[in-house]
This record gives C-alpha cells, sequence and structure tokens, in this order.
C-alpha cells in the first residue's frame, strides 16, 4: 500500500454519504448546505452526527436555533446540491437564486427538498470543536423516508454528486 493524504482518502472511499444541512438564518429564511461528514451516532436514542467548519452559516444557526433538518437529496437535485455547496448563506439568499421544491415535515418549522429520499428532523445535543470542523451530535426527533427516490452520493472528495451507481 501506498501513503495517501486526507483528500486522497476521501475520493478512495466515495460514494460518501450526502446530506442537505436546512436551518433556519437570523432573519428567518432557510439555507441549505451539503455535508458529507455524516454518520448515525445511536441507536436508543437514535442519533446522528455531522461536521461543518464553525465558519458555515448552518453552523451558526444550527448553534443559535439547535434545530436542522438534514435531508439526503434526490437525483434532480444535483446542480442545487452544488450550488448551495459554493457559497455561505450569510451572504446570500441561496433558496432564492436557485429556487427548488420544498416540503413539511409535522413538528419542524424548517423546510427540506420535495426531492429527498430521507430527512431527520434533529436537535442539538452537543457541539464539539474537532480540528478545523465542528461536530453536531443531534437527537434524532422525526424521520420520514420515500425510497423510491433515488439519492445523491458525494464523489472524488466531493468535487461531484451522482447516483452510488450510476446506471
Ligand atoms: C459534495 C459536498 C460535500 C460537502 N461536505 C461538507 C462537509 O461535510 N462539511 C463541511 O463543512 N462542508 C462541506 N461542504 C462544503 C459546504 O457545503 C460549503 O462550505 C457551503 O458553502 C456551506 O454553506 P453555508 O455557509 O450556507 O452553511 C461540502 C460541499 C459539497 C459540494
Amino acid at each position: 500500500m501506498k501513503e495517501i493524504n486526507i483528500g486522497q482518502a476521501t475520493a478512495i472511499t466515495s460514494p460518501d454519504p450526502l446530506m442537505l444541512v436546512c436551518t433556519k438564518k437570523e432573519d428567518g429564511s432557510l439555507n441549505m448546505a451539503p455535508v458529507s461528514f455524516f454518520m448515525y451516532a445511536s441507536f436508543n436514542p437514535p442519533m446522528l452526527a455531522f461536521a461543518m467548519r464553525p465558519t458555515a452559516n448552518s453552523s451558526v444557526n444550527i448553534k443559535r436555533t439547535g434545530k436542522a433538518v438534514l435531508a439526503a437529496p434526490g437525483t434532480s437535485l444535483k446542480d442545487a446540491v452544488m450550488a448551495y455547496g459554493s457559497s455561505n448563506g450569510g451572504d446570500k439568499n441561496k433558496l432564492e437564486e436557485n429556487p427548488i421544491a420544498l416540503q413539511n415535515m409535522d413538528g419542524t418549522d424548517i423546510e427540506f427538498p420535495e426531492d429527498s429520499r430521507i430527512a431527520f428532523a434533529v436537535s442539538l445535543e452537543q457541539a464539539i470543536e474537532v480540528g478545523d470542523h465542528n461536530m453536531f451530535i443531534c437527537r434524532i426527533d422525526k424521520m420520514v423516508a420515500d425510497d423510491s427516490k433515488e439519492a445523491l452520493f458525494a464523489w472524488d472528495g466531493y468535487a461531484k454528486v451522482a447516483p452510488a451507481q450510476e446506471k
């Protein structure tokens, strides 16, 4: 085997999970950003974790509100995911610039994409500094799914999003 760096590792482990982190900004508007640093963290109670840079607007929002919806985006959202992943929601309204169809889940006022395979409404339990990221450990309050939808995954060190198996 040859020694590699972390960027190469993320390309070699791909396809990696992909979630759109949906949060509310201070003015009440919706923000979304793609995240690949995602994992389940507990069965009982159901919990998950994800990691984002502290400067991301999503990090600022979940720390302020304690709430988010994480949704696995469907294949129709390929371009929107890349657009949402290339700008900070603190500087602009990404949903106005790149509008997508949204849906609601009972129990949360955070909307998420209509084209989602699964979505988790979460409450923040702990935010931990982990190197250059913050790790958000969250309780899953509710989960909904439509497994007829095909989800996108992150490929090639997050350079590209595509289904896990290309047809
Ligand atoms: C496929 C993909 C995966 C990404 N995964 C992460 C991640 O796991 N953690 C992170 O901090 N940023 C990740 N990013 C970058 C953020 O989405 C990007 O910094 C975004 O602009 C943050 O938006 P926000 O400031 O509105 O929260 C990813 C981007 C893409 C395109």
